[in-house]
């Protein structure tokens, strides 16, 4: 029984171990070094080292709690939590997983994919721009609390133009379908195929921005999303792609939240 026992826990300990063990070429790419095909690269030419040793193959295993790391004799500061930043595409859900439809993970490259990842917010289907994907639900907790007041800016195209009285009713928070929505901030910005705004919002209620214009009576034809609180879009991202944030573009979520 006593054997039993020891040899589930044992199994058990190095299935996990196993679990926490991540292939160089992997690791790597989470931590924004480089790209799969450029470790290739670097390990071929020796310049990548795990645990004082020459690396040989980029498929190699490590621990990346542990194990020390060097790429051109520069040791990797290992980030446990990712951060992505993704340029979501219409026609993609924000969610981590759908049976039927395309969800925003399932764009990730695969060398970009860990278990626990999640979009920090939603979109709806057809709202483009921003989105962040991480597995540090504390930050995303954060981040979305409208206590935290971290706005949120859209550019969305409208049927009709925006009036003064429009701005001064988001500013002084639009009712609709018996919700309040907190004050938000309204710009008119038009476009060259029309009519067009800039909103700043520090909630993430149901299809919010849609319901506050329609409740003055116009309607979003085309969103997206530009900013969360002092991060912006990466405007060299194409719709689809998706890169890893440094520590400093994670901070500036949280920078200039006082608008
Ligand atoms: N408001 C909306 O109506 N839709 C979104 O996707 C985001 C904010």
């Amino acid at each position: 029984m006593k054997t039993g026992g020891l040899f589930c826990r044992n199994s058990r300990e190095k299935k996990k171990e196993e679990k926490e063990m991540e292939r160089l070429d992997k690791f790597l790419t989470s931590q924004n070094i480089c790209t799969r095909k450029e470790t290739a690269q670097l390990v071929k030419k020796g310049l990548v080292t795990v645990d004082g040793v020459c690396a040989k193959d980029p498929g190699q295993k490590l621990d990346p709690e542990q194990s020390r790391v060097t790429v051109e004799g520069k040791e990797i500061a290992y980030r446990r939590r990712l951060y992505l930043m993704m340029n979501k595409p219409r026609g993609v859900l924000s969610a981590s997983q759908d049976k039927q439809r395309k969800t925003v993970l399932d764009l990730l490259p695969p060398e970009l994919f860990r278990r626990g990842l999640f979009p920090a917010g939603r979109l709806d289907k057809d709202t483009t721009g921003l989105m962040l994907i991480t597995d540090d639900g504390e930050l995303a907790h954060r981040m979305l609390s409208p206590k935290s007041h971290v706005y949120k800016r859209y550019e969305a195209r409208l049927s009709k133009r925006v009036s003064q009285e429009d701005i001064a009713a988001f500013e002084k928070g639009i009712s609709q379908g018996g919700e309040a929505f907190a004050p938000a901030r309204l710009w008119a910005e038009d476009t060259p195929n029309g009519p067009g705004a800039i909103v700043e919002i520090r909630e993430g209620k149901f299809h919010q921005i849609k319901r506050m214009f329609e409740a003055r009576d116009n309607r979003v034809l085309t969103l997206k999303r530009l900013k969360i609180g002092g991060l912006s879009l990466d405007d060299t991202l194409g719709e689809g792609e998706v890169r890893v944030l440094s520590e400093a573009e994670v901070k500036q979520i949280f920078d200039g939240k006082l608008y």
